[in-house]
């Protein structure tokens, strides 16, 4: 989470700054800050809230360099006193930091007692002032030396009033790359590729504890001996569009509705003569005996309904562990792990990688962000070729990851129906023509606090990634139980004031869910029916239903999942909350 940006170069560093931050306000908006050098003076200005307060509130108008920060709160309150950057206590050095300390505490009381005073409640702070102890003249000789001290993962980076012509940053287990230009005239470092405001820059990424110094058009990367390390440059030459919603009222709205053009990105040029071929997918999966997906969230639910894929399909044996919990597991040796992550820097994800690798497991990523950390550190990746995904509440991103991942079912069985999968951009074109009877759903049932989202079979991770939809955008209460288990507690807590949302759509399991609807409606829940045109008998059960295409079961999760983004859509509308930047939540959770 939270976004580093810093640029030093020919134009205002400022406005370039301001620029950069708002390519990463994705990654948090709980505050903002930028500091930078003028004139021989540290300037500092920091706000709480999104970057747009900020520039109302800025202190100074030009700068020659500049370090800015959006944050997504850890360690202290939202207060502007915890916003980044900060500074030591002679107020000489400038730092923003992405990550978490983990000996912050005892760091912190250590120099309290050498006479350091700290004036916030982050674990950050520490480190500003270890810096600053350190420091004799060379920012990057004192950054190395702070760093053997610090236990976490974290990226970095600071400004010295004396050195108005480098920015220093550093790197241990979390994303930062540092983009310079041919002519020598400019250099960006950013938390993420997407903010390199579209410059043709060669590119580095720093790893674990090297130190940059970030010159104009220059970069000199050290290690911990402080020698000179030769890093491999990348070229970045991206069409750089500025995000647009292009009419909508939401990005969230943009991307639900892209989802027909983005499915078949997904499988475009995938599938010849009934036969599924990746490109560049370096890894032999022929032999695949078993195989672990991991990943958290939205990502953790397409992994579900892909382990479906795999046993139903290509009958692999498939097992879905959630990332954070990965590594306390044991995974059979000869395991294929695939590891999905829409942005490539979720950090639970990236852990676990690291872990299953120096076991000696292959990994396969998938993956949407082209360049991204998981893209670098996997055997293998295939893209979902999405386009950027900017609402924090992701949702094409999830549609493509089951797309591909149901054509690497058909790759390893050789076997599958590729032709019912071309027909889902005309149903999901279908479920979005239905979006005002949505909303009035959406809008009916906006007064409830309470919602039991069920499901069996592939309904299940469906109705979970339902649940999470509602919960993130919406801030009502929504649980995914399995429609089977219900009966075993939590139907005690079922009343006419908890609507019970039913995905239908899995024909195997359809007369078992009415059973269990049946168990409900005795309890006096409303009940909201996502329901496939075919099951007529729905209407005498449910309260309302919302009618979807008619699919196979492996690919009745498409349909449902569109409906079920539209009506947290609309939901959340309805409730006024902030949809493409819900409360507490940011698009890359890269701590742990
Ligand atoms: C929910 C959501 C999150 C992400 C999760 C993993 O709408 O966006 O649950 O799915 O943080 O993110 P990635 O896929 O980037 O690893």
């Amino acid at each position: 989470m939270c976004g580093i940006f810093g640029y030093i170069g020919e134009d205002d560093a400022l406005n370039t700054c301001i620029l950069g931050l708002e390519q990463l306000e994705y990654r948090g908006y709980d505050s903002t800050g930028i500091a930078g050098i003028f004139d021989g003076n540290l300037q500092i200005c920091k706000e709480t809230g999104k970057l747009a307060n900020l520039k109302q509130r800025l202190t100074f108008k030009t700068l020659q360099i500049a370090i800015g920060h959006t944050r997504w709160a850890t360690h202290g309150k939202v207060t502007t006193a915890n916003a980044h950057p900060h500074n030591d206590s002679q107020r000489t050095i400038a730092l923003v930091h992405n990550g978490i300390i983990e000996n912050w505490e005892e760091l912190r009381d250590q120099l309290k007692k050498e006479g350091f005073v700290f004036v916030t409640e982050t674990d950050t702070e520490v480190i500003t002032q270890l810096v600053s102890k350190n420091y004799k003249g060379s920012l990057v000789d004192a950054v190395q030396t702070a760093l053997p001290f610090l236990k976490g993962q974290f990226a970095i980076a600071l400004i010295h009033k004396d050195h108005p012509d480098q920015i220093v940053a550093s790197a241990r287990n979390c994303p930062l790359s540092i983009g310079f230009n041919d002519t020598q005239t400019e250099s960006i470092i950013s938390s993420d590729l997407h903010a390199f405001l579209g410059k043709p820059l060669n590119v580095i990424f720093l790893r674990d504890d090297e130190v940059a110094k970030v010159e104009r058009g220059k970069v000199s990367v050290f290690d911990k001996n402080l020698a000179r390390i030769a890093k491999k440059l990348d070229k970045l030459d991206r069409d750089f569009k500025s995000p647009s919603k292009e009419g909508y009222e939401h990005f969230m709205l943009k991307e639900i509705y892209e989802q027909p053009t983005t499915i078949q990105k997904a499988y475009f040029g995938r599938v010849n003569d009934g036969c599924v071929l990746f490109e560049d997918l370096v890894l032999d999966l022929s032999a695949t005996k078993n195989v672990w997906f991991i990943g958290c969230g939205t990502s953790a639910h397409a992994a579900a309904i892909g382990g479906n894929f795999f046993e139903e399909i290509a009958e692999i044996p498939a097992q879905v562990e959630i990332a954070s919990e990965a590594r306390y597991r044991m995974i059979p040796p000869g395991t294929l792990v695939v590891a999905m992550s829409q942005s490539g820097e979720t950090a639970d994800v990236l852990s676990a990688v690291r872990e299953i690798k120096a076991k000696g497991h292959k990994i396969l990523g998938i993956c949407n962000v082209k360049n991204s950390t998981l893209t670098r550190e996997v055997d293998a990746c295939i893209f979902l070729n999405a386009g950027p995904e900017i609402s924090v509440c992701s949702t094409k991103a999830f549609t493509s990851q089951i797309t591909v991942l149901y054509l690497l079912a058909l790759h390893l069985a050789k076997k599958g129906d590729f032709d019912a999968l071309q027909l889902i951009p005309q149903h999901i074109q279908q479920v979005l023509e239905n979006a005002l009877w949505i909303e009035e759903k959406a809008k009916h049932y906006s007064r409830y606090q309470n919602f039991f989202f069920m499901g069996r079979r592939y309904m299940y991770p469906t109705c979970l990634e339902a649940a999470l939809k509602l919960k993130e955008i919406s801030y009502v209460n929504a649980v995914g139980y399995l429609g089977g288990e219900i009966k075993h507690g939590p139907i005690a807590l079922i009343d006419e004031n908890c609507p019970v949302l039913a995905f239908l759509a899995n024909s195997q399991t359809e007369s078992k869910m009415m059973g269990n609807l049946q168990e409900v409606k005795a309890r006096g829940a409303p009940i909201l029916a996502f329901a496939p045109k075919h099951l007529s008998s729905i209407s005498t059960i449910a309260d309302d239903v919302i009618w979807l295409p008619d699919t196979i079961d492996p690919l009745s999760p498409f349909a449902s999942t569109v409906a079920g983004q539209l009506f947290a859509y609309f939901m959340a509308k309805t409730r006024k909350c902030d949809i493409d930047q819900p409360r507490n939540l940011a698009k890359s959770v890269t701590v742990e």
